[in-house]
C-alpha cells in the first residue's frame, strides 16, 4: 500500500473509532430508567428452586412490600397431614431507581425421596394459596427436564404460552433450566411478566438458571441485577467471584454446570472460571454432564463470534467428555452433534444446542458446524435422561417436533449419536423481513449463498 494511503488511514482512523462507539454508546452504557413500581403486600413472584442437595431439599423464593419485615413459609407432608412445619425468612431489602422491594427466602431440609408436599407463604399476615410439589424417587436414574432458551418478552407477552405447552408435553418435568436473558432489561415490570408468564409452574416444578447479558446493567463493568440472587437460590459453590451466578448440581446421574459467560469481562474472570469449572469436571464420576451458559461457543446469530468462550472452555469440554452443552443469547437455533473431540481423539465433542423462546428473532448466521437451524420461530426443548442414554428434543412454538437425537454412551464412556431429526420446512431458514429491508444487494446475495453453501454440507 502506497505511504500516502497509509498515512490517510491512520489519520481517520481515530475519528472512525470515536463515531462508531458515539452511535452505540447508549446500546453499551446507557440503562433506561425503571419506571415506578410498587410490590404488594402479600406474596407475589414466589419461585420454587433449590441451593442445597437437589435429592433432599428445596428453596422458596418470593416478593413482598418493605413494610413487612418477615416472611414465613408453612410445609406439609401430604403423608403426614397433622403435622405442619413453620419456617420463618428476613426480608432482604432491594432498592433500585424503580422502586424497593423485600425478598424473602426459605430452604426445606431433609426432605424425602418420592415426597409429596404443599407449601404456602405468607408476608406478615398475608398467605398465599397452597402449591404442591413432588420429590425424586431416590432409586430413580431415568429424569426428565425441560430447557428454554432466551426470553426477553414484552409485558403482556405470549412466552408463557410455550412454557405451559412444554409442560404439557413433558408433564413429570423435574425441573426447569433457564439460559439467561429471562428479561428483556433489569426492572421489576418485566420480572413480573417473566412471573405471569410461568404462572403455577414455576411454584410447583423447580427453575433454575444462568443469567444472560440482559439481567446486567450496562456500564464499563457490568453489574448483575441484585434480583437475580434473591430469586434464584444458587447453590453456593461457585468460583470465590461468582457466587451468584456460577454453580453446579448434580441430579440423579447427572452433573450439571452453570457458567457466567456475561461475567466474564476482564482476563482475571475468564481464568477464574475457568479454574473452578475444571476443578468441577476432574471431581465428578457422574455418568452424564450437562453445561448451561448464556453465550454460546458457536453462534448461531449473523456477525456474532465469542472466539474468546471455545479458546477457555472447549479445551475442557472435551478433555473431561462434556455430553451437552446448553446455550441462548443468539435467538436462532442450532444444534450441533458431530463435533471432534480434540482431546480424546476418536471420540465425539459434546452436543452443542442454542435456542431461544423469545418473540424476538435475530438474522441467521449459517454455521458448518451447525447440523440443523432455525430463526423465524420460538422454540422449547425437553431432554430425557437415562441409564445410558440421553434422549433430546426440541419443538417449535406451535408445538412441532422439530429435531431431536440420542446419545447413547457405554461403560467405558463412549459416545454414539442417534440422531431423529425430521425435514424441516425451508420457512424455518427465510431472511426476515427485516434483513431484506435493512440490507444491501451484496448482502442478501451473500445470505443466499451461505445458506445454498450450507444445505450442501448437510
Ligand atoms: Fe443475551
Amino acid at each position: 500500500m502506497k505511504k500516502k494511503y497509509r498515512k490517510l488511514i491512520w489519520l481517520f482512523l481515530p475519528a472512525l473509532i470515536i463515531i462508531f462507539v458515539g452511535l452505540q454508546w447508549n446500546t453499551w452504557f446507557i440503562n433506561p430508567p425503571e419506571p415506578a413500581y410498587s410490590p404488594s403486600q402479600a406474596p407475589d413472584q414466589i419461585l420454587l428452586t433449590w441451593s442445597d442437595n437437589a435429592a433432599n431439599s428445596r428453596d422458596v423464593t418470593w416478593q413482598g412490600d418493605t413494610i413487612t419485615k418477615s416472611g414465613s413459609l408453612e410445609l406439609l407432608d401430604d403423608s403426614n397431614v397433622a403435622d405442619t412445619v413453620r419456617y420463618q425468612s428476613t426480608s432482604r431489602i432491594i432498592k433500585t431507581s424503580g422502586g424497593a422491594s423485600a425478598f424473602f427466602r426459605v430452604g426445606m431440609k431433609n426432605l424425602t425421596p418420592s415426597g409429596s408436599y404443599k407449601y404456602r407463604v405468607a408476608n406478615g399476615i398475608h398467605w398465599s394459596e397452597w402449591y404442591n410439589f413432588k420429590m425424586a424417587a431416590k432409586s430413580d436414574s431415568l429424569f426428565s427436564f425441560l430447557y428454554f432458551g432466551d426470553v426477553q418478552d414484552s409485558v403482556n407477552g405470549k412466552t408463557g404460552e410455550i412454557f405451559h405447552k412444554a409442560a404439557e408435553n413433558l408433564p413429570n418435568a423435574a425441573f426447569m433450566v433457564f439460559i439467561g436473558d429471562i428479561v428483556e432489561r433489569p426492572h421489576n415490570a418485566y420480572w413480573a411478566e417473566w412471573f405471569r408468564a410461568g404462572g403455577k409452574l414455576f411454584k410447583t416444578i423447580p427453575v433454575i438458571a444462568t443469567p444472560g447479558n440482559h439481567e446486567f446493567y450496562k456500564g464499563l463493568i457490568q453489574k448483575l441485577d441484585q434480583r437475580w440472587s434473591a430469586h434464584f437460590s444458587i447453590p453456593q459453590n461457585g468460583p470465590p467471584n461468582f457466587h451468584e451466578s456460577a454453580c453446579y448440581w448434580d441430579y440423579q446421574n447427572t452433573r450439571f454446570i452453570s457458567l457466567d459467560s456475561n461475567g466474564i469481562q476482564s482476563i482475571p474472570s475468564a481464568l477464574e472460571q475457568r479454574r473452578w469449572l475444571k476443578s468441577v469436571l476432574e471431581t465428578t464420576n457422574q455418568k452424564w454432564i450437562v453445561v448451561i451458559m448464556h453465550h454460546s461457543l458457536y453462534s448461531t446469530t449473523r456477525g456474532h463470534d465469542y472466539f474468546y468462550l471455545r479458546t477457555l472452555f472447549k479445551p475442557l469440554f472435551d478433555q473431561f467428555n462434556v455430553d451437552f452443552v446448553l446455550s441462548g443469547h443468539d435467538h436462532v437455533y442450532g444444534r450441533a452433534a458431530h463435533l471432534p473431540n480434540d482431546f480424546n481423539k476418536g471420540k465425539q465433542g459434546p452436543v452443542y444446542v442454542v435456542s431461544h423462546t423469545s418473540p424476538k428473532f435475530y438474522d441467521i448466521g449459517f454455521s458448518d458446524k451447525m447440523d440443523k437451524m432455525a430463526t423465524n420461530t420460538a422454540m422449547y426443548q425437553l431432554f430425557d435422561v437415562g441409564k445410558d442414554s440421553i434422549r433430546f428434543r426440541a419443538f417449535t412454538f406451535d408445538g412441532t417436533y422439530f429435531d431431536g437425537l440420542t446419545i447413547k454412551k457405554d461403560a467405558e464412556g463412549n459416545r454414539s449419536v442417534i440422531v431423529n431429526s425430521p425435514p424441516s420446512s425451508a420457512e424455518y431458514l427465510k431472511p426476515s423481513e427485516r434483513f431484506l429491508r435493512k440490507s444491501s444487494k451484496n448482502e442478501v446475495d451473500r445470505y443466499f449463498k451461505d445458506l445454498e453453501e450450507w444445505e450442501k454440507t448437510k
